[in-house]
């Protein structure tokens, strides 16, 4: 806070303070003069006034009050909140830290977190023979508690943190198939990405369907705990200025043409020609979607030969998406739902998708059967 608003706030503070006691000293203090009869002498309409004390049980309200405000100041950063933090502490991530509203919050969410995390290791970790993760999810936690405190983390700590995620893909494995886990892993699906994949996480343009077997990282469950707990972003640049309009037209004629979706269409045979001169230049799209234009998992450039679009497979979808790029955005998950209900995420994304055996590839190879379009 800056030392501005710290003084405007204190000023205020302390003068409201003074204000009321000043009034209710003042009241306190005045003794006005009384009749015979104990009234003041005023009347209004027949109603004559007395001079009572004020009730006990008020004052002490009142003079509770004030005291409480200063006990307030004491304990929480509100004189001069830039300086003094206040004697008030709460406990986050095993740490005892100031009070503040920040703070607060993260030890309330520590706490229900613990609940839930409890809860999982008892009902559904037990369950599903599983607790081996029990481990391995205590030292993830300790690990990510460490990159949190340290401003300048050991290089070496990310690498420790993306091993021991992928070692809980044995126990995703597990859970899903255990129809508990599933039950909660589908409510989370649905409070937390049905909005963009859908309710039947079957996906939109632009978003992936989660239930086929084609995958832009790869439909292992190390593949997709590392997708939910790091996010994605899909990285296809825009074209245009670099091959011209031409190019692009080219180029897309040549992507139609291997796509699967080319029977609709009557091809410019120079164009796909062409078109397949740019693809397969060496810095160009084979970079990215591979020599047989299958795609790569490290890249999460999508097969090209499948006719699944993620973002349309007509000749003018393919044309916007050379001309403009793409960049389609998962977002990360860890520091939003932690690793336990991430877990129960992947194993019901997991337990969704389909396994026929070309799911199990990595990179594809040109040696690979052709998927055929569902
Ligand atoms: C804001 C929209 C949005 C939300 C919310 C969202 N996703 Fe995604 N997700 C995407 C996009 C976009 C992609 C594709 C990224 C790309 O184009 O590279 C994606 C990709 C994925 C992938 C990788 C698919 C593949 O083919 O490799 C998985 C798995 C996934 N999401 C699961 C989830 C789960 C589980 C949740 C809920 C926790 C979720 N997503 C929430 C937008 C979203
Ligand atoms: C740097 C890597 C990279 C290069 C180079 C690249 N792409 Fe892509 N491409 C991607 C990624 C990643 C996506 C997915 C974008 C997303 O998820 O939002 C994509 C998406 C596409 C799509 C959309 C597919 C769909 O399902 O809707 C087409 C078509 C495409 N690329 C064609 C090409 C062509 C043709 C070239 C060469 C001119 C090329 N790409 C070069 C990475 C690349």
């Amino acid at each position: 806070m800056t030392f501005f608003w710290s003084s405007w706030i204190t000023i205020l503070s302390i003068m409201c303070w003074a204000a009321i006691l000043g009034v209710l000293l003042m009241v306190l203090k005045y003794k006005p003069e009384l009749e015979d009869d104990g009234t003041t002498g005023h009347a209004y309409d027949g109603i004559k006034e007395y001079d009572k004390p004020l009730p006990k049980w008020w004052l002490v309200i009142f003079f509770g009050s004030i005291a409480w405000g200063v006990a307030y100041w004491v304990f929480f950063p509100g004189i001069f909140p830039s300086k003094w933090e206040g004697i008030a502490t709460v406990e986050v991530d095993g740490e005892t830290v100031p009070w503040t509203s920040k703070n607060e919050l993260y030890s309330e969410l520590e706490s229900n977190n613990k609940v839930f995390t409890d809860n999982f290791e008892k009902n559904i970790l037990a369950k599903a023979d599983a607790s081996g993760a029990t481990e391995t999810l205590a030292a993830l936690a300790e690990l990510q508690a460490t990159m949190r405190r340290s401003e300048t983390p050991p290089s070496d700590l990310q690498a420790q943190i993306d091993e021991k995620t992928a070692e809980l893909s044995p126990y995703v494995e597990k859970l899903s198939e255990n129809p508990n886990a599933l039950k909660v892993g589908s409510r989370l699906f649905l409070q937390n990405c049905a909005v963009c994949h859908g309710s039947n996480a079957k996906g939109a343009v632009g978003y992936p369907n989660l239930t086929d077997n084609d995958w832009l990282y790869g439909g292992e469950a190390s593949n997709i705990l590392t997708t939910l707990h790091k996010g994605r972003v899909g990285g296809m640049a825009a074209w245009r200025d670099q091959i011209g309009e031409d190019g692009v037209r080219a180029v897309s004629e040549y992507v139609l043409s291997i796509s699967g979706n080319q029977p609709g269409y009557e091809l410019d045979k120079a164009q796909v020609a062409q078109g397949e001169a740019i693809f397969n230049e060496p810095t160009n799209c084979v970079l990215c979607h591979g020599a047989d234009a299958k795609g790569m998992t490290s890249t999460g450039a999508p097969n090209l030969t499948d006719n699944i679009w993620l973002y349309g497979g007509d000749r003018e979808t393919i044309r916007e998406t050379l001309r403009y790029g793409r960049a389609g955005v998962m977002p990360e998950w860890e520091t939003k739902l932690g690793n336990e209900r991430i877990m129960l995420l992947a194993a019901y994304v997991y337990s969704l998708s389909d396994k026929t055996p070309q799911s199990a590839a990595k990179a594809p190879t040109a040696t690979q059967v052709e998927t055929t379009a569902n």
